[in-house]
Order: structure tokens, then sequence, then C-alpha cells
């Protein structure tokens, strides 16, 4: 069992989709996260823009160094290939 969507933000994909900058949860927003795993409510959890904000995201939250963490902003979008940007922007239309 996988868990996905907004680990370690506040706002889901279709938020920062249509505009919406997402903010860091920081630690704290992973606590339940961590209780939820430790509760073998799932067995992986993937994680979507927090780590095309900062690519060095899991080793820092494994070290809890959660004040180094680089947000993920919309403007991280723009480094997208093509084929991301067309999967984005089915999602946004819904086609
Ligand atoms: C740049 C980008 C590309 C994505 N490409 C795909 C994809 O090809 N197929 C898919 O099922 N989901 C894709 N997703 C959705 C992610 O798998 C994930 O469901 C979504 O980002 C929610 O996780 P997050 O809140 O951690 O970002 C993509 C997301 C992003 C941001």
């Amino acid at each position: 069992m996988i868990t996905v969507g907004s680990v370690g933000l506040d706002s889901d994909i279709m938020a920062s989709l249509v505009g919406t900058e997402a903010r860091s949860t920081g630690g704290a927003g992973l606590a339940e996260l961590a209780r939820r795993f430790d509760n073998q409510e799932f067995d992986l959890v993937a994680i979507g823009r927090a780590i095309l904000g900062d690519a060095q995201w899991v080793q820092k939250v494994k070290e809890g160094r959660y004040g180094e963490l680089k947000p993920f902003t919309r403007d991280d979008l723009a480094f997208l290939t093509s084929e991301d940007l067309s999967f984005l922007e089915s999602r946004r239309t819904g086609e």
C-alpha cells in the first residue's frame, strides 16, 4: 500500500496548478504521517512536489533538519519536461 498527496505541504496538486502557492508543513505536519506509518496504514510514502522543491528532502527529513528544507514553489514547475507539462495540463483540464 502506498500513500501520496500533499506530503509536507499544506495544499494539493490541483491548488498548485491553478495558482495557489503551497506552504511547507515542516516537521509538525509530518508527525501525523509518521503516526499512520507506524500504525501500518501504508508501506510506502510517495513525495511529489516537495522533492521538486528540494532534492535533498528525504535526507533532511530523515535527519530531522526541517528548518533546512527548501520549500516547493510554483516556479519549480518551470523546470519540467514537456511530458510533465502535458500530464499536469490534462489533470487541470480533466481531459
Ligand atoms: C511534475 C509532475 C509530474 C507528474 N506526473 C505524473 C504522471 O505522469 N502520472 C501520474 O499518475 N501522476 C503524476 N503526477 C502526480 C503525482 O504522482 C502526485 O500524485 C501528485 O503530485 C501529488 O503528490 P504531491 O502532493 O506530493 O505533489 C505528477 C506530478 C507532478 C508535480
